[in-house]
């Protein structure tokens, strides 16, 4: 017992030092990154080179310094700072076999990042051209060998196939033709279902069309919300939900028969409890648990595992006050215990079972952050709102060894685990602390 008590905790420990070298290593780097965020910014000249406002013009043309002073972010929980993109970043998406992280922005680019490479010192990214338009949106398809666009200009899905070259990087294939024109509104999210078997798209005028995979729009939704916010697909391809305007979250069920072909659209649950317009929302990856972020100033976690065919309701587990602005994004970690919400340019992350405030992160972009996403594995969170994406380390984990340390430390009796156990805690917790205090400089 005692012998497995002590390998549990070193093997803590040992993840815990490794995390914080880690951290503290690129605490260090803070001043290269400076010389790369220029370099990046120089090399406007590819892709966006064609943009031709005259507002992107005069940019180009203002001289280098003023180009120095762009946003500089630096915290000890900053695990990386992915660079790349010479234009503001709108959407992030995981592959769902952990491999990838796609980001699009205006520069007329999509770029895919390796998770893999997220500490190392360098970050190597594929870029796939957006022809004659620029990507508002990406989301992976199931299989992590394709990615559907957003077409800002367009107006429409546009779906690119990844074919594996013999180095290891990928050739970006566009479909011959993208979706035909459905949408009248600005469409503010899109998504494949894990199944595989359809696509949504959602407008801000209340329509979310369900469409097959090759453009035909097999069901149109209205939602009744005033404005639509946010609308998403659940990670296991069962439901659509949407919020927008008014206080609740509208979830339906997509249908489809045993063959496989699509049957209807059916209202499923509500949640209902927020006293203003809902943000945005999320889902843990099983679909059991959503976070929701609401105008009212709180979030607030749902159980939604609940047989809705037989009348039951969602129930709702926890409300927390929280700083809340016009975009606010939520983002509910895989295995559903951290919470992470976006208000203007900050992030705040909170223990999803306690509602206690975990971290808070001020000015983490230049901009207002326009996405926030976990990778599936709880490891980082990551987030956009200017052209760098910030990857963060998971802090609330540091503190749960922590805690669990703490926890082995009181049902213990034997003097000497007591001791040693005692001595690795304020090891652990001095190493923690380190950290958190590095940011102060
Ligand atoms: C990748 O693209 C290049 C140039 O278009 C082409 O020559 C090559 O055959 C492609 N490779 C694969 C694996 O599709
Ligand atoms: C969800 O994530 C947890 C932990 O990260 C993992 O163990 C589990 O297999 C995942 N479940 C699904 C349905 O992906
Ligand atoms: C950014 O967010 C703040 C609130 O935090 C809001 O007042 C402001 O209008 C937003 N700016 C943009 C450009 O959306
Ligand atoms: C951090 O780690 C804990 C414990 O492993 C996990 O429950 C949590 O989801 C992780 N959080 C993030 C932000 O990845
Ligand atoms: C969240 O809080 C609960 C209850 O206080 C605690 O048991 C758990 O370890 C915390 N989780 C994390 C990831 O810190």
């Amino acid at each position: 017992m005692d012998l497995a008590l002590l390998v549990v905790v070193s093997l803590l420990i040992g993840a815990l030092i490794i995390l914080v070298a880690l951290a503290v290593g690129r605490q260090k780097d803070g001043q290269s990154e400076k010389v790369e965020e220029n370099k990046a910014a120089g090399s406007v000249g590819d892709g966006s080179a064609k943009a031709t406002s005259s507002k992107k013009l005069k940019h180009q043309q203002r001289p280098r310094k003023e180009k120095a002073q762009q946003h500089t972010f630096s915290h000890a929980l900053l695990a990386a700072a992915l660079k790349g993109h010479s234009g503001s970043i709108t959407c992030l998406d995981f592959s769902s076999n952990g491999k990838y992280l796609a980001s699009c922005s205006d520069d007329r680019t999509v770029r895919i990042w390796s998770t893999k490479d997220f500490l190392d010192r360098d970050h190597k990214c594929l870029r796939a051209n957006v022809e004659l338009d620029h990507a508002t949106l990406v989301r992976f398809s199931p299989d992590s060998r394709a990615f559907i666009t957003w077409l800002a200009n367009g107006d429409t899905v546009r779906i690119f196939k990844m074919t594996k070259k013999e180095d290891g990087t990928f050739n970006f294939t566009a479909a011959a033709e993208d979706f035909p024109q459905k949408h009248k509104g600005i469409v503010i999210n899109i998504g494949i279902a894990e199944t595989g078997k359809f696509i949504m798209t959602a407008s801000v005028d209340t329509t979310i069309l369900i469409w097959d995979l090759k453009g035909e729009v097999l069901a149109s939704i209205n939602t009744n919300q005033m404005t639509n916010s946010y609308a998403a697909i659940s990670p296991c391809g069962r439901f659509v939900a949407a919020c927008g305007f008014t206080p609740d979250v509208k979830v339906w069920e997509v249908c489809f028969s045993k063959s496989g072909e699509f049957k209807e659209v059916t209202r499923a649950f509500d949640l209902k409890g927020h006293s203003a317009g809902i943000c945005s929302f999320d889902f843990s990856n099983d679909s059991r648990r959503m976070a929701t972020v609401s105008k009212d100033g709180t979030w607030k976690l749902w159980d939604t595992d609940v047989e809705y065919k037989k009348q039951q309701d969602p129930y709702l587990l926890r409300t927390v006050p929280c700083p809340v602005s016009e975009g606010s994004r939520i983002a509910l970690s895989p295995d559903g215990r951290v919470v992470a919400v976006s208000s203007g340019q900050d992030v705040a992350m909170y223990n999803a079972t306690s509602g206690e405030l975990e971290e808070q992160f001020h000015c983490v972009h230049g901009d207002n952050i326009t996405d926030l996403k976990f990778d599936i594995n709880n490891r980082f969170l990551v987030c956009s709102g200017d052209r760098v994406i910030r990857v963060f380390h998971n802090a609330t984990g540091y503190r749960a060894a922590v805690q669990d340390m703490q926890a082995m430390l009181k049902k213990t009796s034997n003097e000497g685990v007591k001791q040693r156990l005692r001595q690795q805690l304020e090891d652990a917790q001095k190493a923690l602390d380190a950290v958190l205090t590095a940011q102060k400089h």
